[in-house]
């Protein structure tokens, strides 16, 4: 009876992830949907730990072990709900690599424990038959190890790389060492697939995945890391689903798969949307090339607004579209934002946001950041949406938003931008730039919309330059 009810536990679960992934999806849903995801998860981990039960010679056994399963729930709770909580947003791509890392090693350690087991049942010296029998199970094993260790070793260096404690290091013909890295993993683990009794061999397959996993993510660029965090992400999904083949445990395969499938398409989106193929962001060292390019054919000078013009062209506009990008989360100032665009709206100006889907360092970036100043969610405009209103728009505020309105995208074969979409900001009868200086965003090009008639550049910080045209506006 209790293993019906455990199915059904299951069935629970991975109906709710499908639920909270769809939910997820809209801006206005996703933290329900977290919500319902997290509640079937509950249900299934505790259906394992109380109802699971296995037969050893003739008796049926609970899992046991209570106090260590619940005092390691309480300290991950713990630890994983204070630095949800502490987390700046700026910070969030580090903490999903973290987080992701850790996911890796379970299933590594997944894999080592269960080999050990399955060593000790085939003995020093096992029969023909043993070793056939053995060898589905040491399949799965050696893959959840390998897409495992390497999920972890990568996500730990992503994790230094976007935190600033690991620089990019790369030498010549490293790209041969790591094909080579791999190719020896791969056969050392069709070996021990063949002679499961060589259980000293799992540890150097674990060895070449570690070594595997730092140097594949060593030489891609820092920026590019949110791109490759996915990636992995969706490497620890299908080494959590070979833990689902293993235990024949049908919640962790629905979920491990809905992960592998989830990173891997969000992985082939975000490519999509910087116009790159994955080949490129693995070896291409984007902004290195990117900065050799720059700049190639700017020519004059750029003008300056003041902030009270700032506020009078705003405060007498019918409609302003505000862009952000990676510098307003730098600043941290959407509080301060959502507070200018009530204060605008006050006045009787239409104000709407308009977001591209790469502004920003991770996916949804922007979104996360305006729900977080509880911006509403009607009047952000997705990229095609915001494109058709420009044209209608009196003032595009751009705020610390660089690549996603450069129109070289369009404009100029040789950028290495070319033909990522961008917002068509130009289309407005003015538009407003703040960022601190005339330096370049992510991907380390100049930008000619700065240097256009219609633009104007508002210098500064977003966050102050934001907390002055509020007080500029309310005193008009
Ligand atoms: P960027 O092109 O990176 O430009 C951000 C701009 O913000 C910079 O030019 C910077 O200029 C300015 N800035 C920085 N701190 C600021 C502050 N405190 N106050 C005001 N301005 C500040 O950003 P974007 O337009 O959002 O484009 C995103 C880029 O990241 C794209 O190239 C995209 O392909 C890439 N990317 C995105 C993702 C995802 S999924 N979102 C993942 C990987 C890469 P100053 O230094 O002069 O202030």
């Amino acid at each position: 009876m209790s293993q019906h009810i455990l199915t059904i536990c299951y069935l629970i679960g991975s109906i709710t992830f499908i639920i909270g992934l769809k939910m997820l999806s809209n801006p206005a849903s996703a933290r329900k949907g977290n919500l319902i995801a997290a509640a079937g998860m509950s249900i299934a981990i505790l259906g394992t730990i109380f109802l699971f039960t296995y037969d050893e010679n003739g008796t049926v056994h609970h899992l046991g072990n209570y106090i260590w399963i619940f005092a390691a729930l309480l300290i991950g709770s713990i630890i994983g709900t204070l630095s949800a909580k502490k987390v700046q947003m700026t910070a969030m791509p580090e903490m999903v690599s973290l987080f992701n890392g850790m996911g890796g090693a379970c299933a590594a350690l997944i894999s080592i424990v269960e080999f050990n087991h399955l060593s000790k049942s085939l003995g020093a010296s096992p029969t023909t038959e043993m070793i056939h029998h053995a060898q589905p199970t040491t399949l799965i094993i050696v893959l959840g190890l390998i897409i495992g260790s390497v999920s972890f070793a990568g996500s730990m260096i992503a994790w230094g790389k976007l935190n600033g404690k690991v620089k990019d290091f790369s030498f010549t013909g490293q790209n041969i060492l790591n094909i080579i890295v791999l190719a020896s993993a791969l056969a050392t683990a069709v070996y021990l697939i063949f002679n499961p009794q060589q259980h000293s061999l799992l540890y150097v397959i674990l060895g070449l995945s570690v070594f595997y996993g730092v140097f594949f993510v060593m030489p891609i660029g820092g920026a590019d890391m949110p791109v490759v965090i996915s990636l992995l992400n969706s490497f620890t999904g299908v080494a959590a689903a070979c833990g689902g083949f293993l235990y024949d445990n049908k919640v962790m395969l629905t979920g491990g798969i809905l992960v592998g499938a989830a990173g891997t398409l969000l992985t082939i989106l975000m490519c999509k949307a910087m116009n790159r193929s994955l080949k490129n962001v693995l070896i291409g060292s984007f902004g290195a090339n990117a900065k050799s390019t720059s700049a190639a054919g700017i020519q004059g000078d750029h003008k300056e607004i003041s902030l009270s013009d700032a506020a009078m062209v705003m405060s007498y506009a019918n409609k302003v579209l505000i862009v952000p990008g990676y510098g307003l989360a730098v600043a941290q100032a959407q509080h301060t934002c959502h507070e200018l665009e009530k204060i605008l709206t006050d006045k009787g100006v239409e104000v709407k946001y308009a977001i591209h889907p790469v502004a920003g360092r991770m996916p949804g970036h922007m979104n996360v950041l305006l729900a977080e100043a509880d911006v509403s969610y009607d009047i952000l405009l997705e990229m095609e949406q915001a494109n058709d209103e420009f044209a209608t728009t009196d003032v595009v505020l751009i705020l610390g938003a660089n690549d996603v309105v450069n129109p070289a995208a369009k404009s100029d074969p040789a950028s290495p931008i070319y033909g990522m979409p961008i917002l068509d900001v130009q289309l407005a009868k003015t538009v407003i730039v703040n960022k601190r200086s005339m330096k370049p965003g992510y991907a380390g090009i100049e930008n000619e919309l700065f240097f256009k008639p219609k633009t104007s550049m508002l210098f500064g910080d977003a966050k102050k330059v934001l907390q002055d045209l509020c007080a500029e506006i309310k005193n008009a």
